[in-house]
């Protein structure tokens, strides 16, 4: 074939003027193959876009025996003339003069049919889910969503600061780490004591997968001023739920001289934005995912962009939630730990709009929470948002050395001196919080699984490829 450089599908269908009546060189993935004896038409994507371009194979140009390869899941190179389409259902096609295949899909054993696969039955096939329209449209989300949130802060005179994902130290305090260890699981050194010898271990002391960036991330903020961390965190817990992830990316800023109302306010402004720029540069996907899997999408995204978070003291949402006279399953008193249909009955039902709950009791929240006046909450703030729970998790911090040291003894958190550092010289109010990644991907798509919104999902019992 001549050497001819190459567009991408999206460019064509996007901005066909300039290439409209000359060669162009397009190559993709078959998804289907229709025609009749005189012609043929082939959709083909190059996952570049949601939409397919038509090639037309006139066939009195090419040798049918030759294109028997081509089908569903065939991999090919097309040389041709861009014309404005006769056909309905797209502007311009191709009208093929050459055809090269790269690579054959047998369609007895190529596992995508025309038919709608489950999404279950998707998950196992990770090397062609992404090529299906549901994953490429939830991928492509994805990345405009990373975009946005490096832009957001950017934007922001906020640093991107990268923190350790091996750690020894335990941030949420939650127990639910995974470790990191080379020594031989079978024939474990021993202290005089019968302890696991962890100086005889690779970093001479016990060492975890991180939970939160959040600990080294205020040393950043206490420095640089506002930061903020993008990165892989991992969690074992045993939560097999569709919003829980064994291995999920966190957004967490963190802000020198930010007191929990500006907390609150980057937050809001923040989830705003990024649902807004998915809404701005990811329509065609949008609207694919809305069409398919849920109806109403484009409606709950635009409402939460439109209107103010409730602000709501947790003792507030007690007292909403022991009036509601619903028959929760779990129970509700002031102390408890929030479920997720307590926190959605509060969005979904009670306000109809996105909650800050703020000031929760401090036994259900981590150590580094700045302690309120009354002795029994913490200036703590969790995002609630329809469909989700709890999206975002952050607070105010300790900046008190004294009240800090006595929440770390309080806990028997140990090696805890190179944080404990920051408040003994040069403490400063300051403030945080966290975004997972996948809940906000989540909510944008519309899907119902947190598994069908990260590539390669890990969970209990599943850690495929
Ligand atoms: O509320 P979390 O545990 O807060 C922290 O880790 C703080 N250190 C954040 C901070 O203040 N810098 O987690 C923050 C967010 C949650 O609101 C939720 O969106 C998400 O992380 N998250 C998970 N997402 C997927 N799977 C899991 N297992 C998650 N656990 C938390
Ligand atoms: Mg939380």
């Amino acid at each position: 074939m001549e050497k001819i450089r190459r567009t991408t599908i999206k460019t064509l269908l996007s901005d066909p003027a300039p290439y409209i009546d000359t060669t162009v060189d397009v190559k993709g993935w078959v998804r289907t193959r229709r025609g009749n004896k005189h012609v043929q038409f082939l959709a083909l994507n190059d996952g570049s876009t949601i939409k397919n371009l038509q090639v037309v194979l006139d066939l009195s140009k090419f040798n049918e025996e030759d294109l028997k390869p081509v089908t569903t899941g065939s991999s090919v190179h097309v040389q041709g003339r861009l014309v404005a389409s006769q056909g309905k259902g797209q502007s311009v096609e191709v009208q093929a003069d050459e055809l090269e295949i790269y690579g054959t899909a047998d369609p007895n054993t190529y596992p995508l049919q025309k038919k709608g696969h489950t999404l279950e039955f998707l998950r196992e096939k990770a090397h062609l889910r992404p090529r299906t329209n549901t994953f490429g449209a939830v991928l492509r989300i994805r990345h405009a969503l990373a975009y946005a949130i490096h832009k957001f802060f950017n934007d922001k005179g906020f640093y991107y600061f990268n923190t350790p994902l091996i750690t020894a130290s335990d941030c949420e305090g939650a127990g639910a780490q995974f470790q990191v260890t080379t020594l031989p699981l079978n024939e474990l050194p021993l202290t005089d004591d019968g302890k696991i010898d962890y100086s005889a271990d690779f970093f001479g002391k016990m060492a975890s997968l991180t939970v939160s960036g959040q600990l080294e991330g205020e040393l950043g903020a206490t420095a640089l001023g506002c930061i903020y961390t993008f990165g892989p965190t991992f969690r074992a817990e045993n939560s097999n739920t569709p919003r829980h992830l064994s291995e999920f990316w966190m957004i967490e800023p963190e802000m020198a001289f930010y007191e929990i109302e500006d907390n609150m306010d980057l937050a809001e402004e923040f989830i705003k934005y990024c649902i807004n720029y998915a809404l701005e540069h990811c329509k065609d996907d949008i609207e694919f995912l809305a069409e398919h899997f849920d109806k109403e999408l484009v409606e709950r995204l635009r409402f939460v962009v439109d209107n103010d978070f409730v602000r709501l003291p947790y003792t507030e949402g007690i007292k909403i939630l022991e009036q509601s006279g619903k028959k929760f399953e779990f129970p509700v008193y002031w102390g408890v730990d929030l479920a997720s249909e307590h926190e959605r009955y509060l969005v979904e039902e009670h306000f109809k709009r996105p909650v800050i709950l703020t000031d929760y009791p401090k036994e259900i929240k981590a150590f580094y929470m700045k302690l309120n006046d009354d002795g029994k909450t913490v200036r703590a703030m969790d995002v609630l948002f329809p469909k989700i729970g709890e999206i975002i998790g952050g607070s105010q911090r300790e900046e008190n050395l004294v009240k800090l040291e006595e929440r770390i003894a309080e806990q028997g958190l140990e090696g805890m001196d190179w944080y404990v550092d920051t408040r003994r010289f040069g403490t400063v109010p300051h403030s945080g919080f966290g975004l997972g990644f996948e809940r906000l991907v989540l909510f944008v798509t519309g899907m119902q699984n947190i598994r069908d919104v990260i590539p390669f999902p890990r969970y209990p019992n599943n850690c495929e490829y």
